[in-house]
């Protein structure tokens, strides 16, 4: 079900809007030289956020005792209260996690399953996600159901009905993104966890799109475990992402690496920053620079001076230009998101014939230097494209996309 835009649907970009904008991309460090349409695989972090990653390094390096019990500790501590309050999550009841990977991994070995469990999941989950879940079914005898989520979907409630129907006494987990990155569907995660309790199943949300993209309330999400990234969408440093539990699921989740923070004897006497079981169980992995996550407040303040709102819907006036064009303008175009606004967002995926994952990364790149996301499906005959529209790009950005697509034969 492809809806195609009416006229009045079009966009006509809006000078003042587009000056400030332009204001904020200039407080990246974007390579002006570059088209970067790519913001879903990493997010670039504001020269100020950079900075205070910077600055800490430094610091560590003047008295790396003090500064990594005492002084780092404290800011990191900051940070998750802001990213707490950002994403409606208490900051005792999450961790902070080098990456998605990372937490998914703690989440899938930290369980307790029998053999013949099953897990829930979709068709459009992340590649190491599934690799996480299937590597974890394999060793411990548990089977993976996937259900197929129609790209797009008609509805809320048509992916309801087909999570919920999948579903079996067996399932002890349901896995589901909350932005898909393959088709950038916006998943009905609070329904899907509700489905999920009512039949005494755990849900785990894989929300490495939604922080910084859409307003997220991570605790609202009914989620038992939340795992979000900070730095594709919040545009946090590399290497920052939170795992979050729900209180009452925390005693489910048993540590995979287990240090000095097994117990509080010792981590008392030396951390005072964060007292927190999540901090203690799956944050304190020993000795480590912790600078890029005292960044995640920065990169909060950030977004805060915006506004979440308004950069959600920039991400999706975008979007929706994007989609529009491509439609109009690419013969054979296939679009995989949806165009209702509460199952899409910043994220536009299509199929075109012709072009190959090779056109997409390696040609789009070395000749016309735009970064996009170009990727084989399953069908090896088939390549599917992946557009990231967020606050910084442009309207000529996605022109300019348009017109390397005809230069390299698109729809021809
Ligand atoms: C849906 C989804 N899950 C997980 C990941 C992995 O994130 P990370 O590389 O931070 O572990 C990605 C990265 O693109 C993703 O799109």
């Amino acid at each position: 079900m492809t809806h195609q835009p009416m006229p009045d649907e079009r966009i006509v970009p809006n000078p003042a809007e587009e000056a400030y904008w332009a204001g904020l991309r200039h407080a990246l460090m974007l390579d002006p030289t570059v088209t970067y349409l790519n913001n879903g695989s990493f997010g670039p972090c504001p020269k100020i956020v950079f900075d205070v990653v910077v600055e800490s390094m430094r610091r560590l390096q003047s008295q790396p005792f003090q500064q990594f019990l005492r002084e780092i500790p404290q800011a990191v501590r900051a940070s998750k209260e802001k990213l707490g309050a950002y994403v409606g999550a208490n900051p005792d009841d999450f961790a902070f996690v080098m990456n998605l990977t990372i937490g998914m991994n703690m989440v899938a070995g930290g369980l307790d399953f029998e053999r013949g469990d099953e897990i829930l999941t979709t068709d459009q989950e992340y590649g190491a996600v599934n690799n996480c879940w299937n590597y974890l079914a394999e060793r411990q005898g548990l089977t993976i159901a996937r259900v197929a989520i129609p790209s797009p979907p008609e509805s809320e409630d048509q992916i309801v009905d087909i999570v919920a129907s999948g579903i079996t006494p067996r399932t002890k987990a349901l896995l589901v993104s909350h932005i898909t990155t393959t088709t950038g569907l916006i998943m009905p995660v609070k329904r899907l966890a509700q489905a999920a309790r009512e039949r005494g199943v755990l849900s785990v949300i894989d929300g490495a799109h939604a922080p910084g993209m859409i307003p997220l309330n991570v605790e609202d999400s009914g989620a038992d475990f939340y795992i979000g990234n900070c730095h594709k969408w919040l545009m946090a440093p590399i290497g920052t992402a939170f795992l979050h539990a729900r209180p009452e699921s925390q005693k489910l989740l048993h540590p995979t690496i287990v240090g000095w923070g097994l117990t509080w004897d010792a981590l008392r006497r030396v951390i005072a920053a964060d007292q927190s079981d999540m901090y203690r169980l799956f944050e304190f992995l020993g000795s480590r620079d912790l600078s890029p996550f005292a960044g995640v407040g920065a990169a909060v303040d950030f977004q805060r001076g915006i506004g979440i709102d308004r950069i959600a819907g920039r991400g999706r006036r975008l979007a929706r230009y994007a989609r529009t064009r491509l439609l109009d303008a690419i013969p054979g175009v296939t679009l995989l998101t949806p165009w209702d606004e509460r199952l899409s967002g910043s994220l536009t995926a299509f199929t075109m014939p012709t072009l190959t994952e090779r056109d997409l990364m390696a040609e789009v790149w070395d000749r016309f230097r735009m970064q996009i996301l170009g990727r084989v499906t399953e069908n090896p005959e088939v390549t599917r494209c992946r557009l990231s529209t967020h606050y910084y790009n442009t309207y000529e950005d996605i022109d300019r996309f348009i017109e390397i697509l005809h230069e390299l034969g698109a729809g021809r």
